[in-house]
């Protein structure tokens, strides 16, 4: 049998998976802190509920390819949203697919932000679409690299994806940025898709963040699997910002979600609150426990800094029995990062207490500075620092770490900056001094001459 070239190639296992998969041959507990899936993490769902799904009124077949109008009216009414502009799916990843269906022809690219949502690369591929990927950098915060964007849209391109909030940073987009990309969007007549399935979940919102794209948007994903913390009842939909009657054909082939499920919408959406208060007192639980981690806005998942992320979850898996994602199993750009899932049961948790996951995070600090500086020189070539230095020497206080988040957010966005303390550190010869904060300055003249680099480390 010949198989289409939109089926990856051989899947191997990677180091993880297959130490993951011997401990669990040898029968050797796992303390798992990567489960996301709320059917299993000792979530209460109200009794009977299942009981909706067995209303005769489902008895009856009558196909409508955007959904049934009762189940339609019913998300319209809960996310405020005309009628007509609601499509139902049996899941978001049935919506990537019928937009992707909607918009590319085989080969037409969408631009998806990285780190990212992992699944996005196969929605596309399964489409006879390419991924491209655009880049978030971290400063007390995530961040578009818009210039990224910039170089990844061409005249191929059909869509930009973003994930708000996104999975596993759990930031939401900033005003200014939403407003910045649609209007991208509208000069490149690309669509603009907003994936808001975590948008329930706020733990800390920035002011300044915008909780959703709906109306801004093209489209606006969300459904009852995060919404209600129900993946198996397979009902998502998508919000249109205008009619698009082209979509009717897609959705008329499939006509994919089942009866019941639409019949009992009313009591399913009932279940969000007392859901969502368990999850929400879930993750800020076990966010507590986390010593060092980026900060979060939103979602399931905590990302902590640590020095190798391979060789620390290997690690953590192999002596401890303790299960972590590497940050490379969500794209990050660079390494050092590892994933928990914060809808973890509290008693897992606690069991790896600080001490235990500590020790493997923060035994290297000393290196972790000097790989940071490393990184920040590779990352700056020096035609771009010089300008912004300059800009910088107005700016910079004499008091250490409060101007820590602006001094990173001007110097460049990629900068890595870690949560807690940050310091300045002054490195290598070259054109004027930055003698902002001497008492905190730390003149390496061992290093290569490079113009001169201010980088933020933890201390
Ligand atoms: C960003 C994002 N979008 C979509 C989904 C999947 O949603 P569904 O179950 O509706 O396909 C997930 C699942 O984790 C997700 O993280």
């Amino acid at each position: 049998m010949k198989l289409s070239t939109r089926i990856p190639g051989e899947l191997r296992l990677n180091a993880i998976s297959a130490l993951l998969e011997e401990k669990r041959r040898r029968g050797e507990p796992i303390l798992d802190l990567t489960i996301s899936n709320p059917t299993q993490a000792g979530i209460e769902y109200p009794g009977g509920f299942l009981g909706a799904l067995a209303n005769d009124r489902a008895l009856l077949y009558e196909p409508a390819a955007f959904g049934m109008p009762s189940a339609r009216e019913r998300i319209a009414r809960e996310y405020r949203a005309p009628y007509d502009n609601v499509i139902l799916t049996a899941s978001t990843s049935e919506a990537y697919s019928w937009i992707f269906k909607l918009l590319c022809d085989p080969g037409c690219e969408v631009l998806v932000p990285r780190p990212s949502y992992p699944l996005f690369e196969y929605l596309a591929k399964l489409e006879s679409v390419e991924v491209r990927h655009y880049s978030l950098f971290y400063d007390h915060g995530w961040y578009i690299d818009f210039h990224t964007i910039e170089r990844a849209l061409n005249y191929r391109t059909r869509a930009i994806v973003l994930v708000n909030p996104n999975n596993p940073t759990g930031h939401f987009i900033k005003r200014g940025e939403a407003e910045q990309l649609a209007d991208l969007c509208q000069r490149h007549g690309v669509a603009l898709i907003s994936d808001e399935v975590f948008a329930d979940y706020q733990i800390d919102p920035d002011f300044d963040s915008l909780l959703s794209l709906q109306g801004l948007a093209d489209f606006t994903l969300n459904g009852l699997s995060k919404a209600v913390g129900l993946p198996q009842m397979k009902l998502a939909w998508m919000i249109t910002k205008r009619l698009v009657p082209e979509l009717e054909m897609i959705a008329d082939t499939y006509l994919s979600v089942g009866a019941p499920v639409q019949v009992a919408l009313p009591s399913l959406l009932a279940l969000k609150e007392p859901v969502q208060r368990q999850i929400l007192a879930r993750v800020r639980e076990n966010l507590a426990h986390v010593a060092r981690h980026l900060r979060v806005e939103a979602g399931w998942y905590a990302i902590l800094p640590v020095l190798d992320e391979e060789e620390t979850a290997l690690r953590l898996l192999r002596e401890s029995g303790i299960l972590v994602q590497p940050g490379y199993f969500y794209d990050f750009e660079r390494s050092g990062y590892l994933v928990v899932s914060l809808l973890t049961q509290p008693d897992i948790f606690s069991v790896c207490d600080r001490d235990a996951v500590e020790t493997f995070l923060y035994r290297g600090r000393h290196k972790l500075r000097r790989h940071l500086i490393h990184d920040v020189l590779r990352h700056h070539p020096p035609a771009r620092r010089v300008p912004r230095l300059a800009h910088l020497e107005r700016r910079v206080e004499p008091q250490g770490f409060h101007t820590a988040p602006t001094l990173a957010r001007d110097f460049d966005k990629t900068l890595a900056v870690f949560s807690g303390q940050a310091r300045c550190v002054n490195v290598g010869a070259g054109p004027p001094q930055l003698n902002t904060m001497p008492q905190q300055r730390v003149n390496d003249s061992k290093n290569p001459p490079v113009n001169r680099l201010v980088a933020l480390v933890v201390d």
